[in-house]
């Protein structure tokens, strides 16, 4: 299923620039974690956000949220500041962090409940059971969820995430911990949501044999600077190598994984539109993890910034 899932989802019509990064860079004292990121990411697309530990993709993520300031460069996703506006970004931008917490006492159904409170959604019992239903927790809707397995907790925090209607989503480490099984649902959830919900994704994730399968682009990242971006198809024709992501992955990182090649920026798709494939379905498998609230920068201050704390 990898290579038919591939062939058959990964062409998309390309949308319009939905989030716009301009030279985009992060210090936090005088370690700059984020340099100089000018990036485009397209209406409908999924984006593979790559990097070794610490290179700086979660960073970004926190820019686009609105949940830490940039040092310097610009970003606007869906044409907004999230910077000036970050509460109209984080209404449209659902995220779903590494580490999501909930309530453990509390059940599926509960947790969703106040996440929608929190987020002054109307109509919240039909979004509830709307959401529940998509990730596949109906059955579980009433279980604490200390009783959660974890991939049914991954689910639960899609379901947060979705539950807002977002147009965009960033998906930080998805599948984590999950059984092959658990990452063959998520992927085939993950796939559909530009098709089926209108939805823009940023995937950040180490298992690049599962972002070959589900990514339309890619970048790649280190120390916050950006290697490459473009298709992996488009990656493969520039680099010579085999079209496989792991192979350019590791072309960037040869030697001690860090040593870092020639930038390679592949544009293709950014200038091409691509035909939108058939979306055969997959069997239809919901997913998730749910969304944090992280907390605004908290300093910029020199050494040992605190931010990012995750908390609801
Ligand atoms: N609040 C903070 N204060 C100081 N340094 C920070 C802070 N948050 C992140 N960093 C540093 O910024 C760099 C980038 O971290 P970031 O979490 O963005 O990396 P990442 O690409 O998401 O890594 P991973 O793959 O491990 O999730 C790291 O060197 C990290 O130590
Ligand atoms: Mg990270």
């Amino acid at each position: 299923m990898p290579e038919a899932l591939r062939e058959r989802e990964l062409e998309y019509e390309k949308g319009s620039p939905i989030i716009e990064m301009v030279e985009l860079t992060k210090n936090y004292g005088r370690h700059t974690v984020v340099d100089h990121l000018t990036l485009s990411i397209n209406s409908g697309e999924i984006f593979g956000f790559l990097g070794p530990n610490g290179a700086g993709k979660t960073t970004t993520l926190l820019m686009l949220l609105g949940l830490s300031l940039p040092t310097s460069g610009t970003v606007k996703v869906l044409g907004l500041d999230p910077v000036k506006e970050p509460l109209k970004v984080k209404s449209k931008v659902g995220y779903m962090a590494e580490n999501m917490g909930f309530y453990g006492d509390m059940s599926a159904k509960e947790n969703l409940k106040y996440v929608a409170e929190l987020n002054k959604l109307s109509d919240v019992e039909s979004k509830i059971s709307e959401v529940l239903e998509m990730v596949d927790l109906k059955e579980a809707a009433d279980k604490p969820i200390s009783a959660f397995s974890r991939g049914m907790r991954q689910r639960l925090g899609m379901a947060e995430v979705l539950i807002k209607d977002p147009q965009i989503v960033f998906l930080d480490e998805p599948t984590l911990g999950l059984d092959p099984a658990g990452i063959n649902t998520m992927l085939n959830f993950i796939v559909r949501l530009p098709s089926e919900r209108g939805l823009t994704v940023i995937l950040c994730s180490h298992l690049l044999h599962l972002v070959n399968r589900v990514a339309h682009r890619v970048g790649i990242l280190q120390k916050g600077r950006l290697l490459a971006q473009g298709s992996v198809k488009d990656l493969a024709e520039k680099t010579g190598l085999p079209d496989d992501l792991e192979a350019i992955y590791s072309h960037f990182f040869q030697g001690e994984g860090l040593e870092e090649k020639e930038s390679v920026a592949i544009d293709k798709n950014l200038d091409e539109p691509k035909d939108k494939g058939d979306t055969a379905s997959e069997e239809k498998a919901p997913l998730g993890r749910g969304e944090s609230q992280r907390e605004e920068e908290n300093n910029k201050g020199p050494q040992g910034e605190k931010e990012n704390e995750s908390h609801h």
